[in-house]
């Protein structure tokens, strides 16, 4: 078994950013879990399948190819909304959390980033970070991403649908989104993406120390 990196928080808080940069640092897989939601929701919306019948849903997470998930085709704004309604329901969530568990053995050491990575997909990772930031802030972040690709956006419609995504994912019964007990809280807010790396880095290099 590898050494497992656990990186949780809620929407566009910089999990993915950091997740890809202590990979490429350690040499370790990634695995953005957040894409395995997507990736059934999406192969519901393309059969023109329901999103409210869990059995459907399940039978459709259990084909999901962890090695075929494309972020690109995956970003889509109503991907998006599709995976958080169809990540409610406990047979998706244990058919993904099943594949996404496997994945983490990997040698020599994985990172995963998601919601529930730390407190029910690997509870035993050696490190966890809980990584967070204001929800103006993300919203923000989020706002300028949309432009940069020069598309329009409108922050006010950004930060409300900021909220009802945290509404969700810390609402829900099943894997609510909130840091282990023995999660590294990292809150971003006012970090550059640089300072995040090394506030990281020095907590994986002293778990790995005393591995
Ligand atoms: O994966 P998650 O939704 O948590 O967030 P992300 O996609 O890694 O980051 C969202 C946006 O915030 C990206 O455009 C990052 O470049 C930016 N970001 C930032 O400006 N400052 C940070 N400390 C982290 C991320
Ligand atoms: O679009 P956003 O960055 O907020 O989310 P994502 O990381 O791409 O994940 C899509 C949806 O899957 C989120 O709304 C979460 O509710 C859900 N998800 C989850 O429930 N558990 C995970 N480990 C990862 C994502």
């Amino acid at each position: 078994m590898g050494f497992m990196i656990a990186i949780d928080g809620p929407a566009a808080a910089g999990k993915g950013t950091l997740s890809r940069q202590v990979a490429e640092a350690y040499g370790f897989h990634h695995l953005d879990t957040g894409l395995t939601y997507r990736a059934t929701a999406k192969a519901l919306l393309d059969a023109g399948l329901p999103l409210d019948d869990e059995k459907v849903a399940e039978k459709m997470a259990q084909e999901v190819d962890l090695m075929g998930l494309d972020r690109d085709i995956l970003s889509a704004h109503a991907i998006g909304e599709a995976a958080s309604r169809i990540a409610v329901m406990p047979a998706v969530r244990r058919a993904l959390v099943e594949a996404q568990r496997s994945f983490s053995r990997k040698e020599p050491g994985t990172v995963l980033d998601g919601r529930d990575i730390g407190t029910v997909v690997c509870p035993d990772a050696p490190v966890k970070l809980y990584v967070t930031a204001s929800a103006e802030v993300r919203a923000h972040r989020r706002h300028d991403e949309i432009v940069a690709k020069g598309a329009e956006a409108d922050y006010d419609a950004i930060f409300a649908e900021v909220k009802t995504r945290d509404d969700r994912d810390m609402g829900r019964a099943d894997s609510p989104l909130k840091p282990a007990p023995d999660a590294h809280l990292l809150d971003t807010s006012e970090m550059s993406i640089e300072a995040a790396f090394r506030a990281a880095k020095a907590i994986i290099d002293a778990a790995l120390k005393t591995k």
